[in-house]
């Protein structure tokens, strides 16, 4: 019986990165620690490295072969010295330890120039060694009488030979009495310190538990010692019914049973890695999911099911809010493949063999649908690896089966909830979300937990937003779900209010510090495009700071206001046009450009719209072979460039791809024989390469890709001297959007440049240098409720800003008049045009927004005022700058 006590009395509580690397953590942890020890229990404490340390060792990892890694040991060492100082602990004489050994290693891994699992795993672990070092140290000195553990000593992993075995090991997690015993022997520890992420295997190794390992390693501890519960403490508070950065009225669930919770930690909810649940659940482990900004809040609990049912039923409950669905998840980066074939028809075998292809190149399928006469399935964002030349063998290995397709650049949108299948029929009118939606597949688990659809990735978030509407717009809060992410952050956090767009990851934006100003500015002149002149410069600067880039030329398709051009021609710009109209201005407002800072990249321009371009003597270039074979002499002995097509288009909606199949710009290679006897015969020099492949395009290594596939074809063509890379980069939209990492950009273009000093590398952005200087600001003129949605009117609408209704753009808007008040609402944010598209935000969270109201609309300054129209009469808005 005593023992019976004892062991009810264990809890593990785990903490990740953030929570252990300042003092203000560590008192936190103090904090929770001591209410559980008042309470009766013995805490566990599990915790991971300090935030960034892993990417830092691993990148050390990376680059240890080739370098000597002094400085970057010195720095990862001045990290935990600085946590040190600050908990009191300096110096430290395990760490100093950590880290001779740890340069040790690197300068071992620079002589032999091989880093071996064993030794990448041993290397990771000094993360979770040195934090914990520090943590339990603190609270020891805070009078916690705390024992720290070696994690190695009680995580053994089950297999000791391959690869995996030591970078992503399992681990036995049956119940062990004897380490319970252990830990019951050791009469004077009120509570134990250990890491997340580790363990060993029978030779005494150390061994890594792969990606969200620290929950993974609490929930083993849990399991075998049959703790009491599992705490895992996150910078959010629980599980939501859709990813609250998007939905921001989505509302938390209080309770989940351990299979919806596995589901959805599957099918994309971050808070909770999904190999953390299996162990607890063996033994009816509750795991509670808890805010650390407020440990009062209850959290999400996840428990058995059956007991979490019957509780349900008695509250009258059908199942858990929104008709069993409990939450939406969505995932990208989907890669679809599918295979066609008639040989499949009741052929015994088919599918082992063509999975056995799949195993052959080490990728996992996540979803799968099939017909007689096809099998599509959907492989994870998260595959390793999952590159063009791994899709290229695959395919060609597929070939052997059938016609082979690959749709790259999908969305997963999963509706999560228990017995799907008895509810579809409620689904009903949620299919409508789907009407002018294209699904690729359609997939429901054999589990009886999640029906999926997949869609364009771009798709993804407006249907997420439909769906939850649908599903969860009406509903209030019950024994499952609890108050929406507004209201947790109206009534727990006094100083909430709109978030900037960049919140987070960048600086305040320009127009937090000129609220005052711009407030002035809507009164006195109504409602406009207003854009901030430093920013423009500043941004400017940022590109022109590219090391492999040697010319710019801003896109001005994306605002041609004159002050704008003006402002960039002083920083030494140049131009990109795409029409004579585009030229027209250029030379009307820059009178003292030299024509070779312009470039004319038209498409489907007449033969006119190229005569005014070369009587201009700007820099043409030829997106088309047809002016080359239907009008070479007007080419003959002129300089050209040609826009090549890569085969993919790129961007942030399907509109804004230009290459690849069904784009109708640029050559293709196989194109170019064609051209060869003409430029001879005409005398035809092509000097320039140029490729576009879209627009918002996220993945800093994509401008080396194109420079690699333009170096490539230079050979074709001996006079080439400037390879022009386009534009498209990314920018944030999104509160915790990341913006692109230029200097990234930077380092992977320097790679090719470095191959061919010679030729010249030119960029043509328009966005990135416009979009975040421009706000539009708008006056309420009405407010509305009908059928259970708010909507909050502007006098600007599409007419004004098209990107919302033309792409499901997102724009973030914030109510300036009320700026330091809370949200309160969820409105669409609408547009006096009238077309029902006329939506410039859905369901934004604002304050209690009246008549006359100034409302902002950030990242307005591309494509907004360079898109707009006088649809319904409506004037143009006006533009000022600050
Ligand atoms: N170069 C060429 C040949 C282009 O066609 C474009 C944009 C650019 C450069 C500049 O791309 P950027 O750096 O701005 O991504 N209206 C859409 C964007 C259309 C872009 C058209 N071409 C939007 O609002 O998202």
């Amino acid at each position: 019986m005593s023992q019976l006590y004892q062991l009810s009395q264990l809890i593990v509580i785990k903490f990740g990165g953030t929570s252990v690397s300042t003092l203000k953590r560590w008192q936190n942890i103090y904090d929770i620690v001591k209410k559980h020890l008042s309470n009766g229990f013995c805490p566990i404490i599990v915790c991971s490295a300090m935030q960034g340390v892993s990417n830092s060792l691993e990148n050390c990892l990376r680059r240890a072969p080739n370098e000597n890694l002094h400085d970057e040991v010195a720095k990862l060492k001045e990290q935990h010295d600085h946590l040190a100082r600050e908990l009191g602990v300096f110096p430290n004489s395990a760490v100093d330890e950590y880290f001779r050994e740890l340069q040790q290693i690197l300068t071992g891994i620079f002589l032999l120039k091989e880093v071996t699992p064993r030794i990448h795993a041993k290397v990771m672990a000094y993360g979770e060694l040195c934090s914990t070092q520090l943590g339990a140290l603190f609270l020891q000195n805070e009078g916690i009488n705390l024992k720290w553990l070696d994690a190695r000593k009680y995580l053994k992993s089950t297999v000791t030979t391959s690869t995996t075995s030591y970078l992503k090991a399992q681990v036995d997690y049956k119940f062990d009495k004897e380490m319970l015993h252990q830990f019951q022997k050791d009469q004077k520890a009120q509570a134990f310190l250990t890491q997340g992420f580790i363990a060993s295997n029978e030779n005494d190794e150390t061994v890594l538990l792969g990606r969200g390992g620290s929950d993974t390693s609490a929930a083993y501890f849990a399991a075998k010692l049959k703790a009491k519960r599992l705490e895992i403490w996150t910078d959010v508070p629980g599980m939501f019914t859709a990813n609250p950065q998007i939905i921001s009225h989505a509302r938390i669930l209080k309770r989940l049973s351990y299979s919806e919770a596995q589901e959805m930690a599957s099918s994309g909810a971050k808070v909770l890695h999904p190999r953390s649940l299996l162990p607890v659940a063996q033994y009816n482990i509750p795991l509670h999911i808890c805010w650390t900004d407020h440990p009062e809040m209850s959290g999400t609990i996840i428990s058995d099911r059956e007991q979490f049912a019957k509780s349900s039923i008695e509250a009258g409950d059908a199942g858990g809010g929104g008709g069993g669905v409990k939450s939406i998840s969505t995932k990208v980066g989907i890669t679809l493949i599918s295979i066609e074939s008639s040989q499949m028809w009741q052929e015994s075998g088919f599918l082992a063999d063509l999975f056995n292809v799949f195993k052959k190149h080490a990728l996992s399928i996540d979803l799968l649908s099939t017909s007689e006469m096809n099998v599509t399935v959907s492989l994870d964002a998260e595959t390793k690896n999952l590159n063009k030349n791994i899709l290229n063998d695959l395919t060609l290995d597929l070939q052997a089966f059938g016609e082979v397709k690959i749709i790259s650049g999908c969305g997963v949108v999963s509706l999560v909830g228990k017995n799907i299948r008895s509810i579809l029929h409620t689904l009903g009118p949620i299919l409508k979300a789907f009407e002018e939606q294209e699904v690729y597949l359609l997939s429901q688990a054999a589990n009886n937990l999640n029906l999926s659809f997949v869609v364009k990735e771009e798709e993804t978030n407006r249907l997420l937003q439909q769906l939850h509407q649908h599903l969860f717009g009406d509903l209030v809060e019950d024994k499952i779900l609890g108050p929406s992410w507004n209201e947790l952050h109206a009534t727990n956090i006094k100083s909430t209010k709109s978030l900037p767009s960049n919140t987070n990851t960048e600086r305040a934006p320009w127009w937090t510090s000129k609220r005052h100003e711009l407030l002035k500015l809507a009164n006195e002149v109504g409602s406009s495009f207003v854009y901030h002149q430093a920013t423009l410069a500043k941004t400017a600067t940022e590109i022109q700071k590219l090391k492999s880039i040697d010319q710019v030329f801003y896109s001005i398709k994306a605002n041609s206001n004159p002050q704008i051009l003006e402002t960039f021609f002083k920083k030494g710009l140049g131009f990109e046009c795409v029409s004579v109209y585009e030229l027209n201005h250029i030379f009307k407002t820059l009178y003292s450009i030299d024509p070779n800072k312009v470039i004319f990249t038209p498409n489907f321009a007449s033969q006119d719209d190229y005569l005014y371009a070369l009587k201009k003597r700007v820099r043409v270039t030829l997106d088309n072979i047809y002016p080359l074979t239907n009008w070479p002499k007007m080419w003959k002995d002129k300089e050209i460039f040609l826009r090549l097509d890569p085969g993919e288009g790129r961007g942030h909606h399907d509109h804004v791809k230009t290459a690849g199949k069904g784009s109708k710009f640029g050559i293709t290679i196989d194109q170019l024989e064609t051209i060869f006897s003409l430029l001879d015969k005409y005398n035809i020099k092509v000097i320039g390469l140029h490729v576009h492949s879209g627009s918002g395009i996220k993945n800093h290594t994509y401008w080396k890709e194109m420079a690699s596939f333009l170096l490539g074809i230079c050979d074709k063509f001996p006079a080439v001297n400037f390879i022009d890379l386009g534009g498209g980069l990314f920018v944030p939209y999104q509160p915790r959007e990341k913006s692109i990492d230029l200097q990234a950009m930077d380092n992977a273009i320097l790679e090719m440049k470095n191959l061919r000093p010679e030729i010249e590398f030119w960029l043509e952005p328009g966005r990135f240098l416009v979009a975040k200087s421009g706000v539009i600001l708008a006056k309420v003129t009405q407010t509305k409720s009908k059928n259970n949605l708010t909507y909050v009117g502007v006098d600007v609408g599409m007419n004004a800003l098209i990107r919302p209704a033309l792409y499901g753009s997102y724009h973030h808007i914030v109510n300036l008049s009320r700026y330091n008040e809370n949200n309160s609402i969820v409105a669409n944010v609408v547009g006096p045009i009238c077309e029902t598209g006329d939506v410039i935000g859905h369901n934004r969270s604002l304050p209690n927004t009246r008549e006359g109201d100034i409302l902002l609309i950030d990242t307005v300054g591309a494509y907004g005022r360079s898109m707009s129209s006088n649809y319904n009469l409506r004037p143009m808005l006006k533009e000022f700058f600050i």
